[in-house]
């Protein structure tokens, strides 16, 4: 079972870096806007980070108008018919998820192997949506996916072995580290992220420490690549809490528990890096502390 071309289905920032990740390492990828929209907009986005990376002499500009010329923009699920290896990065819930797989089962040809990218959905209940759940597993990409080296690979005690051992190669193949976990919500890494992210915001709320000095506490004091609530906001607060909710609801366990705070910026949209604002405000040259924490004083005085 060998994998040469590829679907992406979702171009959000989990989905286009993955459709980057793909087509740099050489292989033909189809990025599947599925709820339509502006696919010249979707294209710009992967030819600006393509550019940076240009800019940074990681990439020459032939490698990168060969990288572009490997992916295809579609607005429909059409192309799934004539490829190997159909990555869904769609929005994180299950009713979108469970409808999707199945759209996409209904169209691809019977060895095409289908992977979520799912972060905490519980994909043993996916499995029982699709006809072909021997073909399913998790490829769960971490954020930046250009970047990050880790893919938890989760599987069902359905997912075939060959389907396993082809995902795995291929995990290889964009440059990844693939690691086996059982297809338990959260897999690994966001059972234990998750709560500690939460626990950052709760300790932000309790007026403990500033945002700040929690992210450098945590930079200096534990060697982290950055600090819990910039890493909130990267994930993005949306995305956390929807994970946090859901880990909940299938592990019953209240180190889950969505913070007010979390709620709150949610609701106002305010959802991180993506929106310029978030935990922090990124419309400045530097972030700052977001004035909206509404944070205790004298904490607040320090967000001035
Ligand atoms: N997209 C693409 N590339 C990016 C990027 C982004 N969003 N952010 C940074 N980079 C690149 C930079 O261009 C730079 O590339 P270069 O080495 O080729 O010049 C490189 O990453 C390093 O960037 P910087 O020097 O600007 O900054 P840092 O050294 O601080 O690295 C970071 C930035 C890679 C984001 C680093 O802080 C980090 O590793 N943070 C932790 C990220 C993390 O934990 N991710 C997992 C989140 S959990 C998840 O995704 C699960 C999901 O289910 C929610």
């Amino acid at each position: 079972m060998s994998i040469e071309k590829v679907a992406v289905i979702g171009c959000g920032q989990m989905g286009l870096g993955i459709t980057e990740v793909c087509a740099v390492a050489g292989f033909e990828v189809v990025a599947i806007k599925a709820t339509g929209g502006d696919l010249e907009k979707v294209r710009a986005r992967l030819a600006k980070s393509l550019d940076r990376r240009v800019a940074k002499g990681k990439l020459s500009a032939e490698d990168r108008d060969a990288t572009l010329a490997r992916v295809r923009f579609a607005g429909d699920l059409e192309p799934v018919a004539d490829v190997d290896l159909v990555i869904e990065s769609a929005l994180e819930d299950f009713a979108i998820k469970a409808d999707l797989l199945q759209a996409i089962e209904a169209k691809i040809s019977e060895g095409t192997i289908l992977a979520s990218n799912t972060s905490s959905l519980p994909l043993v209940k996916l499995a029982e949506r699709v006809k072909r759940p021997e073909q399913l597993l998790a490829l769960h990409f971490f954020n930046p996916a250009v970047i990050m080296k880790l893919v938890e690979l989760g599987v069902t005690d359905k997912t075939a072995p060959g389907v396993t051992e082809a995902a795995r190669a291929f995990c290889q193949q964009i440059g990844k580290v693939p690691v086996e976990v059982s297809a338990s919500p959260g897999y690994v890494v966001n059972r234990l992220l998750v709560p500690y992210l939460l626990h950052a915001i709760e300790t932000l709320e309790s007026g403990i420490a500033g945002p700040e000095a929690i992210d450098e506490a945590m930079r200096l004091g534990c060697a982290h690549p950055m600090g819990p609530l910039s890493l909130a906001d990267l994930i993005g607060l949306d995305v956390v809490a929807a994970m946090a909710a859901t880990l909940q609801a299938e592990l019953r366990d209240s180190r889950y528990r969505v913070p007010s705070l979390l709620r709150r910026l949610v609701n106002a949209g305010e959802l991180g890096r993506k929106a310029g604002k978030g935990i922090f405000d990124y419309t400045g040259e530097q972030p700052v502390p977001s004035r909206s924490l509404q944070l205790p004083s004298p904490l607040a005085n320090a967000a001035e």
